[in-house]
């Protein structure tokens, strides 16, 4: 009776218990029961080795013990006492229980064992029956294996194992953009839970969650402020907050590091100068550095960006990088610490009538002649390409040609240029397409992520640095599914000789659980998400076509060229492309190694995926692949990529019941809102090239919409047309905006369409700064009502002006209408927020315009 009362009671948890996110895939959901069934016999104790030392009983070791316990709890039902060894309480080695600890510590208790092969941080998990033995080569990796070990359960793996678990490189390291003020750079879910005012905040309960979730997929190190450093990190309070910080994440192997602001003996300090040859500015970063290490004695080392984007910098002085470097090698080699320094240098001024200039050329000019100069603590810290986070790039030369200096990868979890996650990129493919990419240095096998891992040149650091930017919001990313990226960034970190697919699957048997279709269809849309989103945003290697001067969002092809940014396109009325040979071009294919050189120097070997980040061509050049031309293969691309957009919402939507309603909904949310901006973004961009080239669409639908109404040619009351800049980003250039500020305004037009069901698309703009309310109604029927905002919903704000990141769909689905019906959109404006209006598009039932 009892049984059945709590089966029933965890059956209803499991169907109704909404989800806000927090606990990410950590979530120890109970077990169905036909894996329960499957369990073997429990452990009947955890047993904590080396825990008795820690004062506060927080050590990595007792955190194990503690997950252990919960996550048995949850997950099987079962309270595990946890044992920590007393004298009075003796378990042996080979009885039922849970032993976690180090090697060293079990070495004692129970005669030394063979742990040859762990490394730093590494851990050997056993299961045998109900004997589980998980042991760390440091504390660290004793907690490793105890989340090992409970994803193991989680995903209802109860099979014996004897594993033994090692991580590819030492640097496993979040990058955090958080500014002082609690904004955060790139970040996408709210604001800091780090700073808040100027200062650490006070509260670090969000801290702590985040130090377990980070813990459980083996990131041992994270960097809490920006990249573009404020000196006021370095006053003695926000000392005090760091170590605050240290504290908090200690437990969980997690070391803390800082982004420092290279002019901050000038800014805080109030030296004369920050020159790195200086005596009295190398006084006072050993001074500063020295304050640091007495709060926080494990601090991971400092990550600069220097003479970068404005950014201050050794070059300032006419010293080198390396100078700049080693100041503060030298100022934590004391200490034991490391300084991550990006090759991230690049002049944002360029001249973009110089035909050889080349912005991507940039790193290895910068650093290759330094190689050698870097003092062993320094890592150089490289993004995968050698721009800046693209949809596609190919892996920078970089890592080929400093072999004699430490380098990490800098990946971005956070989607600054892949929708900012308001759009489902499962992100994993991509980096894989650079870790598992082979520079063929001297002609021979040498992986990016063998370099990365200091393994092929045989250095003794190297890793990942993972741009992440969670904020407070309890979905960490501002969406569920973005999740899947963190996750697999630590594991890719950890063994980069994972599949993308199958480390997307764990994820979500962890967060979403064991049903098949779940599984199914979350795998299918988060495989095709990428691809989908390369298609509508930027094919053959042009890059990310967003707006890169304003926020890099929404569709702005033009945005790309003709400044100083060098992320040009070289787009004209007849071609496109960056001419990177050596041959006619920058000189970039010159920097890979001579096989690759050659390879990307001609346009006949170059992958096409790449086709236009190295080579020039006419939009009439003719794919190897397809035959297609250039400017057709865009065409079709888009199209082919907004339609499968489209999908992510009915596949996403057959998962109804099958997952709680708070995520459910969420989701359902933002894949709508993704499925309306990949059709501006195919329009934007399909309509710009198509305007500057004047070649039509094989397929007569570029420009072509025989279902849209525009908004300007409707009958107006209290609206105004107004042209959109840029002009592609609203359909026929042009959308509709209330008069006067909180005015209202009608738009009304007769459906010329016969008696049938219609879905029907309303395009509006939501832009920042006002919640205008729009209604739509049917010969005066109430239809459909909405407010303008989407940054409440999504979280975050993109634009103040009508352009391609504001521009959005909303659409009412099913709609019986016959000819002569009177649409009629009626908008009342908020603030600056005049209720913007595009177009409407009356669709038959399965057609999406
Ligand atoms: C646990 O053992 C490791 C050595 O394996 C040692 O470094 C660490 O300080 C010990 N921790 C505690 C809390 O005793
Ligand atoms: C677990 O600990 C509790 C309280 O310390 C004790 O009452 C109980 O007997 C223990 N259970 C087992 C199985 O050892
Ligand atoms: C460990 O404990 C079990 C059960 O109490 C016992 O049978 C076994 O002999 C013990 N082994 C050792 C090495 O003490
Ligand atoms: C430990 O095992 C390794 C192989 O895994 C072996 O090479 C080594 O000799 C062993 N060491 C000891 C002390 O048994
Ligand atoms: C740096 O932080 C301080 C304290 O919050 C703030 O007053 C100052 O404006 C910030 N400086 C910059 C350049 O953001
Ligand atoms: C600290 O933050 C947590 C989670 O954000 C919250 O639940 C808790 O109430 C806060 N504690 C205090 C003392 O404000
Ligand atoms: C750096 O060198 C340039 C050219 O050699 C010179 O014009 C400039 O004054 C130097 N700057 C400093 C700060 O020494
Ligand atoms: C999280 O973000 C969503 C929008 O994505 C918002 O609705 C929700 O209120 C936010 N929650 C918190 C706790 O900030
Ligand atoms: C070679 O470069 C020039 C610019 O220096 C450019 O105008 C021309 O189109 C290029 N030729 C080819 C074949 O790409
Ligand atoms: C582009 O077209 C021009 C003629 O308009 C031709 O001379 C040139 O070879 C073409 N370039 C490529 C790469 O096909
Ligand atoms: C991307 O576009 C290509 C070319 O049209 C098409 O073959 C492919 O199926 C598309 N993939 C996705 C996921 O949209
Ligand atoms: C397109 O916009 C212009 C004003 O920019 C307007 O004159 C024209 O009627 C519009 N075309 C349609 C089809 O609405």
């Amino acid at each position: 009776m009892r049984g059945a009362h709590w089966g029933l009671l965890a059956l209803l948890a499991r169907i109704v218990a909404a989800e806000n996110g927090l606990d990410g895939w950590l979530r120890y959901a109970p077990l169905p029961d036909s894996l329960l069934a499957q369990a073997s016999p429990l452990p009947a104790v955890i047993v904590a080795l080396n825990t008795t030392s820690s004062a506060t009983g927080s050590s990595p070791v007792a955190i194990a013990a503690k997950e252990l316990q919960v996550g048995i709890k949850g997950m099987l039902g079962r309270q595990l006492n946890i044992s920590t060894e007393s004298p009075i309480f003796r378990i042996n080695s080979t009885q039922s229980s849970i032993i976690v600890g180090t090697i060293a510590a079990y070495s004692a208790k129970y005669g030394s064992l063979n742990a040859s092969s762990l490394i730093k941080d590494g851990f050997w998990l056993s299961v045998k029956g109900s004997r589980v033995t998980i042991l760390g080569q440091n504390e660290r990796g004793a907690l490793y294996g105890a989340f090992d070990y409970l994803s193991r359960i989680a995903q209802g793996d109860f099979s014996d194992v004897d594993h033994v678990s090692n991580p590819s490189a030492p640097i496993r390291w979040a990058n955090e953009w958080n500014n002082l003020d609690g904004s955060i750079e790139r970040g996408y879910a709210g604001p800091s839970i780090f700073f808040s005012n100027g200062l650490i905040v006070k509260n670090l309960t969000r801290v702590s969650q985040y130090a377990r979730l980070l813990a459980s997929i083996g990131i041992n190190g994270i960097i809490v402020n920006n990249v573009n450093a404020n000196a006021s990190l370095l006053t003695d309070e926000n000392i005090q907050g760091l170590g605050r910080l240290a504290d908090t994440f200690r437990p969980y192997g997690v070391q803390v590091g800082i982004s420092l602001n290279f002019a901050s003996p000038q800014l805080l300090g109030g030296l004369a100068t920050f020159d790195p040859l200086d005596a009295s500015v190398i006084a006072w970063w050993a001074d500063k550095t020295k304050r640091l290490y007495q709060r926080v004695p494990d601090l991971a080392g400092y990550l600069v960006k220097a003479n970068s984007e404005g950014q201050p910098g050794p070059l300032t002085y006419n010293r080198t990088l390396a100078d700049g470097a080693n100041l503060f090698a030298r100022a934590v080699q004391p200490y034991g610490g490391i300084v991550m320094f990006r090759a991230f240098v690049y002049n944002h001024h360029a001249d973009w009538n110089d035909w050889k200039f080349d912005r991507a050329n940039a790193a290895v000019e910068f650093f290759k002649d330094l190689d050698g100069l870097f003092l062993d603590n320094v890592v150089v810290q490289i993004k995968y390409g050698p721009i800046d986070f693209q949809v596609r790039e190919p892996a920078s030369p970089l890592f080929a040609n400093i072999p004699k200096t430490n380098v990490a990868i800098e990946l971005q979890v956070s989607q600054e240029y892949l929708g900012h996650q308001d759009h489902l990129v499962y992100i994993a493919p991509l980096w894989k397409t650079i870790l598992d990419f082979d520079m063929r240095v001297e002609s021979k096998p040498s992986l990016v992520r063998d370099i990365v891992s200091g393994q092929y040149f045989n250095r003794k650091l190297g890793g990942y640095a993972g741009v992440v930017n969670v904020g407070t919001n309890t979905t960490w990313l501002g969406s569920h599914l973005a999740m899947s990226n963190l996750y697999a960034y630590g594991k890719l970190a950890w063994d980069p000789t994972q599949d993308s697919q199958t480390l997307l699957q764990e994820w979500i048997r962890l967060t979403l659980g064991h049903d098949q279709a779940v599984l199914q269809t979350i795998t299918k849309i988060s495989m095709e998400s990428w691809p989908a989103y390369e298609n509508y945003t930027g094919n053959l290697g042009i890059q990310t076509l967003t707006d890169i001067l304003y926020t890099h969002f929404g569709p702005n092809p033009a945005s790309q060229d003709n400044n100083g940014w060098g992320q040009w396109t070289r787009a004209d009325g007849k071609t496109i492309g960056m001419d990177r040979t050596v041959g006619n071009g920058t000189g970039f294919t010159g920097q890979y190694p001579s096989e690759l050189a050659a390879k990307y120097e001609e346009i006949e070997t170059t992958p096409e995926e790449l086709l236009l980040w190295f080579h020039h061509v006419n939009y009439t050049t003719r794919l190897r692949s397809t035959g297609k031309t250039v400017i057709q293969h865009f065409y079709d691309a888009h199209y082919a990529g907004a339609a499968t957009a489209q999908t992510f919402v009915s596949e996403w939507e057959s998962l109804r019941g099958q997952i709680d309603s708070e995520r459910f909904e969420h989701m359902l949310f933002r894949l709508k809102f993704q499925a309306g901006h990949s059709i501006v973004w195919r329009d934007a961009v399909n309509g710009f090239y198509y305007n500057l080239s004047g070649i039509p669409d094989e397929l007569g639908r570029v420009g072509n919409h025989p279902y849209r109404i525009e908004a300007e040619s409707m009958k107006l009351n209290g609206y105004a047309p107004v042209a959109v800049i840029p002009s592609e980003t609203a359909s026929n250039f042009t959308g509709i905006v209330i008069t006067s500020t909180n005015g209202r305004g009608e738009a009304a037009t007769t459906l010329d369409v016969p008696l049938g069901r219609y879905d029907i698309a309303f395009n509006y703009f939501d832009v920042i700064g006002g919640r205008a309310h729009y209604g739509a109604f049917l010969n005066d029927k109430p239809l459909l009502e909405w407010i303008g905002d989407l940054e409440d919903k999504l979280g975050h704000a993109f634009s103040t002006k009508l352009d391609g990141h504001s521009a959005t769909r909303i659409t009412f689905e099913g709609v019986e209408i016959t000819r002569g019906d009177v649409l009629k959109i009626i908008g009342l404006a908020d603030g600056i927020e005049l209720a913007p209006l595009d177009y409407v598009s009356v669709l038959p039932v399965g057609i999406v315009d």
